[in-house]
Protein backbone atom coordinates (compact mmCIF):
# COMPACT_ATOMS: atom_id res chain seq x y z
CA UNK A 1 0.00 0.00 0.00
CA UNK A 2 0.75 3.40 -0.68
CA UNK A 3 2.52 5.82 2.27
CA UNK A 4 -0.17 8.22 3.33
CA UNK A 5 1.08 11.70 2.00
CA UNK A 6 1.27 14.50 4.61
CA UNK A 7 1.56 18.07 4.09
CA UNK A 8 1.85 20.03 7.67
CA UNK A 9 1.02 24.05 8.19
CA UNK A 10 2.81 25.44 11.37
CA UNK A 11 6.06 24.40 12.51
CA UNK A 12 6.51 25.87 16.40
CA UNK A 13 6.26 23.45 19.00
CA UNK A 14 3.67 20.98 18.39
CA UNK A 15 4.57 20.95 14.53
CA UNK A 16 8.16 20.63 14.64
CA UNK A 17 7.12 17.49 17.67
CA UNK A 18 4.72 16.37 15.10
CA UNK A 19 7.40 15.95 12.48
CA UNK A 20 9.78 13.91 14.71
CA UNK A 21 7.38 11.79 15.63
CA UNK A 22 6.10 10.56 12.78
CA UNK A 23 9.65 9.65 11.93
CA UNK A 24 10.84 8.18 15.21
CA UNK A 25 7.83 6.16 15.76
CA UNK A 26 7.53 5.44 11.96
CA UNK A 27 7.35 1.32 12.61
CA UNK A 28 4.82 1.70 15.43
CA UNK A 29 2.98 4.01 13.30
CA UNK A 30 2.70 1.85 10.25
CA UNK A 31 2.33 -1.58 12.06
CA UNK A 32 -0.72 0.75 13.45
CA UNK A 33 -2.03 2.06 10.04
CA UNK A 34 -1.22 -1.30 7.68
CA UNK A 35 0.84 1.50 6.25
CA UNK A 36 3.57 4.15 6.12
CA UNK A 37 2.92 7.60 6.88
CA UNK A 38 5.47 10.15 5.11
CA UNK A 39 5.95 14.30 5.50
CA UNK A 40 5.58 15.34 1.74
CA UNK A 41 5.71 18.96 2.47
CA UNK A 42 5.62 22.16 5.14
CA UNK A 43 4.72 25.50 5.21
CA UNK A 44 5.43 28.26 8.16
CA UNK A 45 5.72 31.81 8.58
CA UNK A 46 9.69 31.89 8.54
CA UNK A 47 11.50 29.04 7.07
CA UNK A 48 14.82 30.06 8.16
CA UNK A 49 14.19 29.81 11.76
CA UNK A 50 16.21 26.95 13.56
CA UNK A 51 14.77 23.78 14.01
CA UNK A 52 17.09 20.89 14.21
CA UNK A 53 14.77 19.21 11.83
CA UNK A 54 15.37 17.41 9.42
CA UNK A 55 13.79 18.58 6.60
CA UNK A 56 16.21 17.65 3.07
CA UNK A 57 13.50 15.68 1.71
CA UNK A 58 10.64 17.70 2.51
CA UNK A 59 9.33 20.42 -0.47
CA UNK A 60 8.50 23.81 1.22
CA UNK A 61 4.88 25.32 -0.25
CA UNK A 62 4.63 28.81 -0.76
CA UNK A 63 1.53 29.20 2.12
CA UNK A 64 -1.15 27.26 3.82
CA UNK A 65 -3.38 27.62 0.54
CA UNK A 66 -1.00 26.21 -1.78
CA UNK A 67 0.04 23.39 0.61
CA UNK A 68 -3.88 22.31 1.64
CA UNK A 69 -4.72 21.92 -2.32
CA UNK A 70 -1.00 20.47 -3.27
CA UNK A 71 -2.02 17.76 -5.71
CA UNK A 72 0.79 15.49 -3.84
CA UNK A 73 -0.59 14.76 -0.59
CA UNK A 74 -3.39 12.90 0.85
CA UNK A 75 -3.70 14.53 4.44
CA UNK A 76 -3.62 18.30 5.32
CA UNK A 77 -2.63 18.41 8.75
CA UNK A 78 -3.22 22.24 10.55
CA UNK A 79 -1.04 24.02 13.25
CA UNK A 80 -1.24 27.46 12.58
CA UNK A 81 -4.68 28.66 15.38
CA UNK A 82 -6.91 30.87 15.19
CA UNK A 83 -10.49 31.00 14.02
CA UNK A 84 -9.56 32.96 10.74
CA UNK A 85 -8.11 32.78 7.64
CA UNK A 86 -5.21 31.79 6.70
CA UNK A 87 -6.02 28.78 8.77
CA UNK A 88 -10.14 28.50 7.42
CA UNK A 89 -9.80 28.54 3.68
CA UNK A 90 -7.23 26.43 3.36
CA UNK A 91 -8.59 23.75 5.83
CA UNK A 92 -12.13 23.97 3.64
CA UNK A 93 -9.80 24.20 0.96
CA UNK A 94 -8.52 21.15 1.58
CA UNK A 95 -11.34 19.59 2.55
CA UNK A 96 -13.25 20.57 -0.72
CA UNK A 97 -10.54 19.18 -2.61
CA UNK A 98 -11.12 15.67 -1.26
CA UNK A 99 -8.20 15.49 1.63
CA UNK A 100 -8.65 14.58 4.69
CA UNK A 101 -7.51 17.07 7.42
CA UNK A 102 -6.34 16.95 10.90
CA UNK A 103 -5.97 20.23 13.04
CA UNK A 104 -5.46 20.92 17.14
CA UNK A 105 -7.65 24.46 16.15
CA UNK A 106 -10.51 24.61 19.18
CA UNK A 107 -11.13 28.21 18.05
CA UNK A 108 -11.49 27.23 14.45
CA UNK A 109 -13.75 24.26 15.21
CA UNK A 110 -15.67 25.71 17.89
CA UNK A 111 -16.94 28.54 15.40
CA UNK A 112 -17.08 27.25 11.87
CA UNK A 113 -17.27 23.31 12.61
CA UNK A 114 -20.61 22.83 11.40
CA UNK A 115 -19.49 24.23 7.78
CA UNK A 116 -15.85 22.33 8.11
CA UNK A 117 -18.30 18.71 8.50
CA UNK A 118 -20.46 19.86 6.31
CA UNK A 119 -17.41 20.05 3.64
CA UNK A 120 -15.61 16.68 4.85
CA UNK A 121 -19.10 14.89 5.16
CA UNK A 122 -19.75 16.20 1.03
CA UNK A 123 -16.23 15.25 -0.34
CA UNK A 124 -15.69 12.47 1.95
CA UNK A 125 -12.10 13.58 3.63
CA UNK A 126 -11.46 12.82 7.37
CA UNK A 127 -11.78 15.98 9.75
CA UNK A 128 -10.05 14.79 13.20
CA UNK A 129 -9.31 16.99 15.94
CA UNK A 130 -8.19 14.87 19.28
CA UNK A 131 -5.38 17.47 19.95
CA UNK A 132 -8.00 19.83 19.87
CA UNK A 133 -9.38 19.15 23.60
CA UNK A 134 -7.01 17.94 26.40
CA UNK A 135 -4.63 17.25 24.45
CA UNK A 136 -3.03 14.37 24.65
CA UNK A 137 -6.24 12.21 26.11
CA UNK A 138 -8.18 10.63 24.22
CA UNK A 139 -11.64 12.53 25.16
CA UNK A 140 -13.12 13.31 21.33
CA UNK A 141 -12.25 9.58 20.79
CA UNK A 142 -13.88 8.60 23.95
CA UNK A 143 -17.27 10.43 23.02
CA UNK A 144 -17.08 9.99 19.28
CA UNK A 145 -16.23 6.16 19.27
CA UNK A 146 -16.33 4.61 22.40
CA UNK A 147 -19.71 5.58 24.18
CA UNK A 148 -21.25 5.85 20.84
CA UNK A 149 -23.51 3.48 22.23
CA UNK A 150 -24.43 5.44 25.51
CA UNK A 151 -27.20 8.50 25.59
CA UNK A 152 -24.97 11.40 27.71
CA UNK A 153 -26.67 13.58 30.89
CA UNK A 154 -23.46 16.07 31.30
CA UNK A 155 -19.58 16.07 30.46
CA UNK A 156 -17.96 18.53 32.60
CA UNK A 157 -13.96 19.02 34.03
CA UNK A 158 -10.90 21.31 33.54
CA UNK A 159 -10.11 22.03 30.33
CA UNK A 160 -7.59 24.97 30.47
CA UNK A 161 -4.18 23.92 31.40
CA UNK A 162 -3.32 27.56 31.95
CA UNK A 163 -5.45 28.32 34.33
CA UNK A 164 -5.49 25.16 36.44
CA UNK A 165 -1.60 26.02 36.47
CA UNK A 166 -2.07 29.53 37.59
CA UNK A 167 -5.11 28.20 40.55
CA UNK A 168 -2.56 25.58 41.69
CA UNK A 169 0.68 28.37 41.94
CA UNK A 170 -1.68 30.76 43.43
CA UNK A 171 -2.88 28.37 46.08
CA UNK A 172 0.51 26.82 46.96
CA UNK A 173 2.91 29.22 46.93
CA UNK A 174 0.81 32.73 47.09
CA UNK A 175 2.56 34.00 43.88
CA UNK A 176 0.38 36.62 42.31
CA UNK A 177 -1.90 35.99 39.40
CA UNK A 178 0.68 38.09 36.99
CA UNK A 179 3.65 35.41 37.78
CA UNK A 180 2.38 32.91 37.66
CA UNK A 181 0.58 33.89 34.28
CA UNK A 182 4.31 34.69 32.99
CA UNK A 183 5.87 31.28 34.34
CA UNK A 184 2.59 29.19 32.04
CA UNK A 185 3.62 31.49 28.40
CA UNK A 186 7.36 30.68 29.60
CA UNK A 187 6.46 26.75 30.02
CA UNK A 188 4.15 26.84 26.38
CA UNK A 189 0.78 25.87 27.67
CA UNK A 190 -0.61 29.66 27.51
CA UNK A 191 -2.63 30.68 23.67
CA UNK A 192 -0.45 33.76 21.79
CA UNK A 193 -3.12 35.77 23.25
CA UNK A 194 -3.21 34.47 26.79
CA UNK A 195 -6.35 35.91 27.51
CA UNK A 196 -8.33 33.06 25.55
CA UNK A 197 -6.85 31.43 28.79
CA UNK A 198 -7.63 33.82 31.80
CA UNK A 199 -10.84 34.65 30.26
CA UNK A 200 -12.18 31.56 29.85
CA UNK A 201 -12.54 31.83 26.13
CA UNK A 202 -10.59 28.38 25.86
CA UNK A 203 -11.98 26.45 27.82
CA UNK A 204 -15.87 27.51 26.36
CA UNK A 205 -14.28 26.51 22.66
CA UNK A 206 -13.20 23.25 24.22
CA UNK A 207 -16.65 22.55 26.20
CA UNK A 208 -18.72 23.42 22.31
CA UNK A 209 -17.08 20.75 20.54
CA UNK A 210 -17.47 18.29 23.86
CA UNK A 211 -21.17 18.80 23.94
CA UNK A 212 -21.52 18.79 20.38
CA UNK A 213 -20.19 15.03 20.44
CA UNK A 214 -21.85 14.11 23.79
CA UNK A 215 -25.56 16.04 22.71
CA UNK A 216 -25.24 15.69 18.84
CA UNK A 217 -26.03 19.44 19.01
CA UNK A 218 -24.52 21.84 16.48
CA UNK A 219 -20.89 22.87 18.03
CA UNK A 220 -21.62 27.01 18.81
CA UNK A 221 -19.00 28.41 21.09
CA UNK A 222 -21.99 31.17 21.26
CA UNK A 223 -23.85 29.39 23.02
CA UNK A 224 -21.53 28.61 26.09
CA UNK A 225 -22.29 31.18 29.23
CA UNK A 226 -18.47 32.69 29.90
CA UNK A 227 -16.42 33.94 33.21
CA UNK A 228 -12.88 33.60 33.33
CA UNK A 229 -10.53 33.31 36.20
CA UNK A 230 -8.72 37.10 35.97
CA UNK A 231 -10.10 38.59 39.19
CA UNK A 232 -9.25 35.86 41.52
CA UNK A 233 -6.68 37.17 44.05
CA UNK A 234 -4.42 34.74 46.24
CA UNK A 235 -6.74 36.02 49.09
CA UNK A 236 -9.93 34.67 47.61
CA UNK A 237 -7.67 31.03 47.04
CA UNK A 238 -7.47 30.91 50.88
CA UNK A 239 -10.76 32.16 52.13
CA UNK A 240 -12.10 28.84 49.96
CA UNK A 241 -9.28 26.82 51.27
CA UNK A 242 -10.25 28.01 54.84
CA UNK A 243 -13.82 26.97 54.14
CA UNK A 244 -12.42 23.42 52.80
CA UNK A 245 -13.01 24.10 49.08
CA UNK A 246 -10.91 24.65 46.53
CA UNK A 247 -11.62 27.01 43.09
CA UNK A 248 -11.25 25.52 39.84
CA UNK A 249 -12.31 26.98 36.64
CA UNK A 250 -14.74 24.45 34.70
CA UNK A 251 -16.52 23.92 31.85
CA UNK A 252 -19.85 21.81 31.97
CA UNK A 253 -22.73 20.62 29.42
CA UNK A 254 -25.48 19.34 30.88
CA UNK A 255 -28.76 17.87 29.56
CA UNK A 256 -31.69 19.73 31.43
CA UNK A 257 -35.80 20.15 30.45
CA UNK A 258 -34.92 22.94 28.69
CA UNK A 259 -31.98 22.14 26.48
CA UNK A 260 -28.43 22.02 26.62
CA UNK A 261 -26.80 24.04 29.24
CA UNK A 262 -22.93 25.29 28.62
CA UNK A 263 -21.34 27.30 31.15
CA UNK A 264 -18.04 28.34 31.94
CA UNK A 265 -16.79 29.41 35.43
CA UNK A 266 -14.63 29.79 38.20
CA UNK A 267 -16.16 27.28 41.01
CA UNK A 268 -15.81 26.03 44.19
CA UNK A 269 -15.37 22.21 44.58
CA UNK A 270 -14.59 20.59 47.73
CA UNK A 271 -10.97 19.89 48.71
CA UNK A 272 -12.20 16.10 48.89
CA UNK A 273 -13.60 15.72 45.83
CA UNK A 274 -11.62 13.98 43.17
CA UNK A 275 -11.58 17.16 40.89
CA UNK A 276 -9.65 19.19 43.88
CA UNK A 277 -7.27 16.81 43.54
CA UNK A 278 -6.40 18.02 40.21
CA UNK A 279 -3.35 19.84 39.66
CA UNK A 280 -0.92 22.37 37.50
CA UNK A 281 -1.28 21.78 33.68
CA UNK A 282 -3.51 18.40 34.41
CA UNK A 283 -6.85 18.22 32.31
CA UNK A 284 -10.06 16.07 33.56
CA UNK A 285 -13.13 15.51 32.34
CA UNK A 286 -15.76 13.69 33.21
CA UNK A 287 -18.67 12.03 31.68
CA UNK A 288 -22.05 10.83 32.93
CA UNK A 289 -23.65 8.58 30.98
CA UNK A 290 -26.80 6.63 31.46
CA UNK A 291 -27.18 3.94 33.58
CA UNK A 292 -23.16 3.72 33.45
CA UNK A 293 -21.48 5.10 36.61
CA UNK A 294 -19.52 8.15 35.53
CA UNK A 295 -16.09 8.12 33.57
CA UNK A 296 -13.01 10.14 34.47
CA UNK A 297 -10.26 11.09 31.75
CA UNK A 298 -7.31 12.39 33.51
CA UNK A 299 -3.90 14.18 31.88
CA UNK A 300 -1.60 16.49 30.31
CA UNK A 301 -4.03 19.28 28.85
CA UNK A 302 -1.76 21.40 27.26
CA UNK A 303 2.63 21.59 25.76
CA UNK A 304 3.83 20.94 22.67
CA UNK A 305 4.76 16.82 23.57
CA UNK A 306 1.11 16.01 24.32
CA UNK A 307 -0.46 17.58 21.74
CA UNK A 308 1.81 16.42 18.75
CA UNK A 309 0.78 12.73 20.28
CA UNK A 310 -3.45 13.52 19.77
CA UNK A 311 -2.27 14.90 16.50
CA UNK A 312 -0.06 11.86 15.36
CA UNK A 313 -3.05 9.61 16.43
CA UNK A 314 -5.40 11.15 14.08
CA UNK A 315 -3.09 11.13 10.92
CA UNK A 316 -2.66 7.58 11.97
CA UNK A 317 -6.63 6.79 11.92
CA UNK A 318 -6.73 8.71 8.63
CA UNK A 319 -3.81 6.41 7.46
CA UNK A 320 -6.10 3.68 8.34
CA UNK A 321 -9.08 5.14 6.61
CA UNK A 322 -11.21 5.84 9.58
CA UNK A 323 -13.66 8.31 8.20
CA UNK A 324 -15.62 8.79 11.48
CA UNK A 325 -18.50 11.61 11.32
CA UNK A 326 -16.82 14.53 12.91
CA UNK A 327 -18.86 15.20 15.18
CA UNK A 328 -20.28 11.57 15.97
CA UNK A 329 -23.40 12.09 13.47
CA UNK A 330 -24.41 13.05 9.74
CA UNK A 331 -24.80 16.73 10.15
CA UNK A 332 -28.76 16.16 9.01
CA UNK A 333 -28.95 14.54 12.35
CA UNK A 334 -27.13 17.50 14.38
CA UNK A 335 -29.67 19.58 16.31
CA UNK A 336 -29.80 23.11 17.48
CA UNK A 337 -28.57 23.15 21.55
CA UNK A 338 -31.85 23.81 22.53
CA UNK A 339 -33.84 21.25 20.95
CA UNK A 340 -31.40 18.83 21.77
CA UNK A 341 -33.35 16.95 24.79
CA UNK A 342 -36.37 15.82 22.68
CA UNK A 343 -33.51 13.31 20.99
CA UNK A 344 -32.46 10.53 23.15
CA UNK A 345 -29.31 8.35 21.51
N1 LIG B 1 -3.73 27.16 26.17
C1 LIG B 1 -4.30 25.85 26.24
C2 LIG B 1 -4.33 25.41 27.71
C3 LIG B 1 -3.49 24.91 25.40
O1 LIG B 1 -3.69 26.06 28.54
O2 LIG B 1 -5.01 24.46 28.02
C4 LIG B 1 -4.14 23.59 25.14
O3 LIG B 1 -5.33 23.71 24.44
Amino acid sequence: VAPLKVGIAGLGTVGAEVVRLIETQARVLAGRSGRGIRVVAVTARSKAKKRSLDLRDVEWARDPMALATHPGIDCFVELIGGAGDPALSAVEAALNAGKSVVTANKALLAKHGLKLAKAAEKHGGALNFEAAVGAAIPVIKTLREGLAGTGINRVYGILNGTCNYILTRMEQEGLSFGECLKDAQRLGYAEADPSFDVDGHDTAQKLAILASLAFGTKVAQSAVYVEGISSIAPEDLRAAADLGYRVKLLGVAVRTAMGIEQRVHPTMVPKSSSIAQVMGVTNAVTIDGEGIPPITLVGPGAGGAATASAVVADIADVARGIRANPFGRPILHLRDTKKAPMERH
